[in-house]
């Protein structure tokens, strides 16, 4: 069995650090766009052996983890709240949710029956893993949800997302609960369908002052991340711009903490604390620089762990398009001390 990504997440001692990248399946990957020009990122979503086939496809460059092929998205649709890829554009949710009455129509499902297809998928790729590599699931958090919603897609200043939560805190209360009674019963159902950690992906938390996002945020990421630790999965909490965040979601939970490029690695985890674990965090920019230069940020990174258990290497954020396949490869072999 091949654990030194769960050893990590419980600071056990492990041979190498272990590495695995967010968006590690994606376009960047030749038979990523072969299979896209035949199917709908959608499509891919929702047929099982395709989404195994997508998690599998990064793991010859040596991760020592898989990441689940899925979209934190994915739940708006069994919320009530359908949304497509535009082209170009990213996600667009079909009618945004911007009243109390929007809120209260969103619907709060079981997982197993609004999106079954997912946790097929994982009960497929953990029997195609069969203990070679980790499984991580995931989802998202409800300030990223919620800004999806209320936006109707990506957003430069979250101008009505922030509006809706200042101004009527009650309602944004109550679509917050909702998303995150939502999004605990989906990880918990992830980890009895197989998954062995699982990811709350708050990406764009960092939009919010600390005491924003205790008072309106902490308490719904607490509501999850409390139920699925006592799962016993190691969960990672991860975000972007959280410099200023990080010991407010420390209280909200996680076994592992997630951290970006904008805070050294060494500074991030005196702030956590190194009773947790953390996961992070070269600039993925650094993957489209010369190779010999992000080996030299990486081993930079790794001196900031300073050989203490507990540190999964990752990139501060998503694997862009642009990157090339040798360089993740290249990467992965820095790590691994190759
Ligand atoms: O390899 C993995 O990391 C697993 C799969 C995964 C995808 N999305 C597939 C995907 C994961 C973990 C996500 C998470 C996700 N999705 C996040 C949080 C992660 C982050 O980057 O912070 C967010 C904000 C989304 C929402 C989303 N999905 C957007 C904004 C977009 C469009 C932007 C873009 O890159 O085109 C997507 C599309 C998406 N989800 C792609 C992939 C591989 C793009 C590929 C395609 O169109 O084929």
């Amino acid at each position: 069995m091949h654990d030194r990504f769960l050893r990590a997440c419980r600071r056990e001692p492990t041979d190498v650090t272990p590495v695995w990248f967010m968006r590690q399946a994606g376009r960047y990957m030749p038979e990523y766009r072969a299979l896209r020009a035949k199917h709908t990122l959608i499509e891919i979503c929702k047929q099982p052996e395709l989404a195994l086939e997508v998690t599998l496809q990064p793991l010859r460059l040596g991760m020592d983890a898989a990441i689940l092929f899925a979209d934190i998205l994915l739940p708006l649709e069994p919320m009530g709240a359908p949304f497509e890829f535009a082209a170009g554009e990213g996600p667009v949710v079909k009618a945004p949710v911007r009243t109390r009455a929007d809120i209260d129509r969103l619907r709060v499902f079981e997982a197993e029956e609004g999106l079954g297809y997912v946790l097929e998928s994982v009960r497929l790729i953990r029997r195609e893993l069969d203990g070679k590599t980790p499984l991580i699931g995931f989802a998202g958090a409800p300030f990223t949800i919620a800004s999806y919603l209320i936006e109707g897609g990506k957003s430069s200043d979250y101008r009505r997302t922030k509006q809706l939560m200042w101004t009527e805190p009650e309602a944004w209360s109550l679509l917050m609960g909702k998303i995150a009674e939502v999004v605990r019963r989906y990880l918990r159902a992830q980890v009895a369908a197989g998954a062995q950690a699982v990811q709350l992906f708050d990406s764009w938390v960092g939009a919010l002052a600390p005491e924003d996002y205790r008072e309106h945020v902490l308490p719904h990421v607490r509501h999850i991340l409390k139920d699925v630790e006592q799962t016993g999965v190691p969960v990672i909490h991860f975000g972007t711009n959280t410099a200023t965040l990080l010991e407010a979601q420390v209280e909200a939970g996680g076994t592992v903490i997630g951290v970006d490029h904008r805070i050294p690695l060494g500074a991030a985890w005196q702030r956590i604390g190194h009773d947790k674990a953390i996961q992070g965090n070269l600039d993925p920019l650094l993957l489209c620089a010369p190779p010999e230069i992000a080996a030299r940020r990486a081993r930079a990174v790794l001196a900031e762990a300073g050989k203490r258990p507990g540190h999964i290497f990752n990139l501060g954020h998503g694997i862009i398009p642009e990157t090339p396949v040798d360089n993740v490869k290249a990467l992965i072999d820095v790590i691994h001390g190759g």
